[in-house]
């Protein structure tokens, strides 16, 4: 709107010397085509998709058609490691089922690529409420490996983030399930450039190849949720707040998880995903959200094993040192 007042002002003067009725048609048509080109509300997209010709709402107008996107608990953040608590309810995940290999489709969705997964692997403890099962996986990039992860610890953007959803036990579908403030759990997981390619990556990497357009999908055959994520013994530092979806609806009903240890990638296999396209044919580059405030919330950490761990360590190597009785 203030672009348009703008352009009046610089547009009248001009337009003393031509008649009124002329002056009226051309203000009516400098009207309409500022009405149709930035300010009309249309699906959402990622900053590096807006453009004013294309009639996208970008992150910071998302709340225009979805009121929840201005909440104050919404995702992603910035974690500041230095501010999170220590918990020791966060203790280490069980992992049920991850091993199991499952067919599905993987599916260029306009806005990411994502992977369904059937409702039987499930995780449980790691601090949360009950038992959660995974229900689909998608991921978030930068530009050719650049940054692009969602969140961000110590203002570090990393070049990829995996969101693996999982809903409450008890429920069918996940709009039920966000109605419930606790009722989704996701796992977010960090990638890092590495020399070497990550084999257990390549079904994936290889499927993007043909569902470059938006809307393509493709088979992916024989796949788990463990062989994408580290091994289980490093999945025991993570950080916990409650946050949202990080696309609209942005509904306020998460339980967000962040392991510290992040997936190794090659820079060609990082560079597949910019490959694919948004629905307006551009590059599918910059999927990720701005960081969110966190209007007082608390981020905490996992942890208390490992210090625990050290510590008993510590108290062992000195009753060594001094030749002290030790106590079990
Ligand atoms: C998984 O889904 C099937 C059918 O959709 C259902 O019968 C089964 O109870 C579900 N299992 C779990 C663990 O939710
Ligand atoms: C995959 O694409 C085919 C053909 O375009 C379509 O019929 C099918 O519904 C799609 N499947 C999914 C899961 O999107
Ligand atoms: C697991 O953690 C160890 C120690 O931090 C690290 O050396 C190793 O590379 C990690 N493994 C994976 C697959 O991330
Ligand atoms: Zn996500």
């Amino acid at each position: 709107m203030r672009s348009h007042d703008r352009k009046q002002v610089i547009v009248l003067p001009s337009l003393r010397r031509v008649s009124s009725k002329m002056q009226q048609l051309i203000l009516l048509v400098l009207l309409a085509s500022f009405w149709t080109t930035c300010t009309k509300a249309g699906d959402w997209c990622y900053q590096s998709q807006f453009a004013c010709d294309h009639q996208c709402n970008e992150p910071a107008n998302w709340n225009h058609a979805h009121s929840d996107c201005e909440g104050r608990y919404q995702s992603p953040i910035n974690v500041v490691t230095r501010k999170t608590l220590k918990d020791e309810r966060l203790t280490p995940f069980q992992f049920s089922n991850y091993q199991q290999i499952f067919k599905s489709t993987i599916k260029n969705n306009g806005h990411s690529v994502q992977v369904g997964v059937p409702n039987l692997s499930i995780i449980s403890d790691g601090g949360l409420p009950g038992g959660y099962k995974a229900v689909q996986f998608h991921l978030h990039w930068g530009n050719n490996g650049g940054p692009g992860s969602e969140h961000t610890i110590d203002g570090e953007q990393y070049p990829m983030e995996l969101h693996i959803v999982h809903m409450k036990q008890h429920y069918t579908d996940l709009t039920t399930a966000l109605s419930d403030p606790e009722g989704v759990a996701v796992l977010g997981f960090f990638y890092e450039r590495s020399t070497s390619a990550n084999r257990k990556y390549e079904p994936i990497i290889k499927a993007l190849q043909n569902i470059k357009a938006a809307n393509g999908n493709t088979s992916l055959n024989s796949i788990s949720l463990a062989q994408l994520i580290p091994p289980e013994k490093n999945l025991t530092t993570y950080y916990r707040y409650k946050g949202s979806l990080t696309t609209p609806g942005c509904t306020e009903a998460v339980i967000w998880t962040l392991f510290e240890n992040p997936i190794p990638l090659s820079m060609e296999q990082l560079r597949a995903f910019s490959e694919l396209k948004f629905p307006n044919g551009k590059q599918m580059v910059g999927t990720f959200r701005p960081v969110q405030p966190l209007n007082g919330r608390q981020v905490s950490r996992s942890g208390g094993a490992v210090i625990l761990l050290s510590s008993a360590l510590l108290v062992a190597a000195i009753a060594t040192a001094f030749g002290l009785p030790q106590v079990n």
